[in-house]
């Protein structure tokens, strides 16, 4: 098991052998540093394991919080989780500033979805019926209409959704901040790499902390699995008790708007060209983020030519205007895909161990709401109401139940 794929180099902060925590975070992404600060700040000594917290898949995401403009078939359930996050957003992102000191570059700026030709379209007009059976009502424009709100788009885009609700978030950001709050709350890092859990087999099966790649031991209470699309490789642990998540490649750029090109875009604008979806995240700072590929490669993150390609060519047919930015980053990163692409969070059939995985696309958007149940969880033993549909055991009870 490894907790992210950088190289181990700092050593070990505030963690020696049999250290003892009430609870212990594998993983530094922003979904395990969000659990980790929750439950510090709830007055539970807290560790995190990891070699570089602070990295994963959001040093590369755009930060969309696209609860609406990503729903997809047979998500209803995992849209009300993501809207209760949307919600959260404000005031998660004040308070994170006030205990950070670091703004985490939380935009309302809102999203158009918009179609450059009629197969778009009819997708696009699928995604609306869609979402009006969820209860939500996204404005239809023309295509006049969406170039009167973003002049650069191409002249040829038909229409679009006009979803004032899908903001945004610097992930990067994000993380700095969740790293110093986590600090600041007393969290203790423990900059190592895991070789696997340690499993206590008396009369109970319990998860009792980490073993360390240098066969150290780090003993908790409570132990949680943040290691994104790393790591569920079974870690030692009896079959049946991880649901596998797998990696999904994602390439992005990030262009800068000098001065005199702004503003460039107002709002988050996206697309499906050819089957493919790609969009484009302005920062107040001048990024521009476009994203992404969707790539089931393994554990492969190669910035790729054809990658890049794709996107420039889908992001170019929106807003020609961009070939003459600046391109200043390519990336790829993994998102974790759970067998439903819904996240993974709270206890295993192993006592002492829970998951908080398995974000696949909507990691961001979910990190307030996914702190609040951790926290939750970790303090009073009961996921909150609105994060139950998303217990692992929605796909070990079936193995469980089974006959040995
Ligand atoms: N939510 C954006 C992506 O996964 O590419």
């Amino acid at each position: 098991m490894r907790t992210t794929t950088a190289a181990s180099t700092d050593g070990m902060e505030g963690a020696t052998s049999g250290a003892t925590s009430d609870v212990l975070v594998v993983g530094g992404g922003i979904i395990g540093l969000v659990t980790a600060w929750r439950a510090a700040q709830r007055g539970m000594s807290t560790t995190v394991v990891d070699p570089a917290p602070g990295g994963g898949a959001a040093r590369v995401a755009a930060g969309m919080l696209a609860a609406v403009t990503e729903l997809h078939y047979g998500e209803e359930t995992l849209l009300s989780l993501n809207l209760a996050s949307a919600a959260r957003y404000p005031s998660f992102a004040a308070e994170l500033a006030e205990a950070s000191g670091q703004e985490i570059g939380y935009r309302a700026c809102g999203t158009l979805a918009v179609a450059l030709d009629a197969d778009d379209r009819a997708h696009l007009r699928e995604l609306h019926a869609l979402q009006r059976r969820c209860g939500l009502d996204p404005e239809w424009l023309t295509g006049r209409e969406c170039r009167r709100l973003e002049p650069m788009l191409a002249p040829s885009v038909r229409g679009g959704l006009r979803v004032d609700g899908d903001h945004q978030a610097d992930p990067r950001r994000l993380a700095t901040a969740l790293l110093v709050a986590c600090e600041r709350a007393g969290v203790r890092f423990a900059r190592e790499r895991v070789a696997r859990l340690a499993l206590a087999t008396a009369a109970d099966e319990r998860v009792t902390g980490v073993v360390l790649d240098d066969g150290r031991e780090l003993s908790a209470g409570q132990t949680v699995l943040a290691t994104g699309a790393h790591g569920l490789d079974g870690a030692g642990l009896p079959p049946g008790v991880l649901p596998p998540v797998r990696p999904v490649k994602g390439q992005v750029l990030r262009l800068r708007v000098p001065p005199a090109y702004a503003p460039f875009l107002s709002r988050t604008v996206r697309a499906v060209v050819r089957g493919g979806h790609v969009y484009l995240v302005p920062r107040t700072n001048g990024e521009l983020v476009i994203g992404a590929t969707s790539e089931e490669m393994g554990w492969d993150t190669t910035v790729t030519a054809g990658g890049v390609y794709e996107l420039l060519r889908d992001a170019h047919e929106l807003v020609p205007g961009l070939t003459e930015l600046p391109l200043t980053e390519t990336c790829a990163g993994l998102r974790p895909g759970s067998p439903d692409n819904a996240p993974l969070l709270g206890p295993t059939r192993l006592a002492g161990l829970h998951l908080a995985t398995g974000h696949y696309r909507n990691g961001v958007l979910l990190t307030p709401v996914t702190g609040d149940a951790m926290g939750e969880l970790l303090a009073t033993g009961e996921l909150p109401e609105q994060a139950r549909p998303f217990t692992p055991r929605r796909f070990t009870r079936r193995l469980q139940e089974q006959p040995a």
